[in-house]
């Protein structure tokens, strides 16, 4: 395949922007707090000057991710397609926040390896299965009980835990002391 060579490149693209770009990606189970976390670090970085955006599983799911579903292989691919998205985003200088279950090891390393290592930072959202579900916003451990929902990650399919997250938060963690401390992370990086 052939492709044209651009002259600007991105590194040009995002010091122009005055901040380094990255893509923080949230893995957790359902319900872990990883949506409010994105939020909550959004504003964060709002607040002190930086360009970010979110890229959220279930907001995707409802426009470019429409046609995939819950399998391990749609699973993959909604990884695969958020990745590529963020690539993009992170080749015009922007912080990039991701908030997805994406339960598998392999599919975080797809991701990492998509964007590049050193544009990546991995957190994990370590909620245990019983507070997301009884916390349960969606009702859908409910429903996932009942087999009304199949493929339900922590019930039917498997949640594996990074190995190699750079940053952990357990069970009831403050999502404000957790918004801090990554962007304090992001600081270190500049
Ligand atoms: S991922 O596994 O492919 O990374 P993603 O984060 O995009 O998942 O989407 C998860 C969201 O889809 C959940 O927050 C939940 O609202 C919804 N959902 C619907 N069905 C399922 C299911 N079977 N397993 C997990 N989440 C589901």
């Amino acid at each position: 395949m052939h492709r044209f060579n651009y002259t600007l490149n991105p590194i040009e693209k995002a010091q122009k922007m005055g901040q380094r770009p990255l893509l923080i990606w949230l893995t957790g189970l359902s319900a872990s707090g990883k949506s409010t976390l994105a939020n909550e670090l959004e504003i964060l970085f709002h607040k002190e000057g930086f360009n970010s955006v979110v890229l959220d599983g279930d907001s995707l799911r409802n426009g470019i991710n429409k046609d995939l579903g819950f399998t391990e292989n749609d699973r993959t691919e909604n990884i695969r397609r958020t990745a590529e998205i963020a690539k993009l985003f992170l080749q015009t200088g922007m912080i990039v926040i991701a908030p997805l279950i994406s339960p598998k090891e392999v599919d975080r390393l797809m991701a990492k390896h998509i964007v590049g290592e050193d544009h990546f930072l991995l957190v994990h959202l370590d909620t245990n299965i019983e507070i997301c579900e009884e916390r349960d916003p969606k009702g859908l451990y409910a429903k996932a009980r009942k087999n009304e929902l199949l493929n339900f990650t922590g019930i039917h399919q498997p949640y594996e835990k990074p190995i190699n997250a750079q940053i952990t938060f357990r069970d009831n963690f403050n999502i404000k002391e957790a918004a801090q401390a990554i962007f304090n992370e992001y600081k270190g990086y500049l």
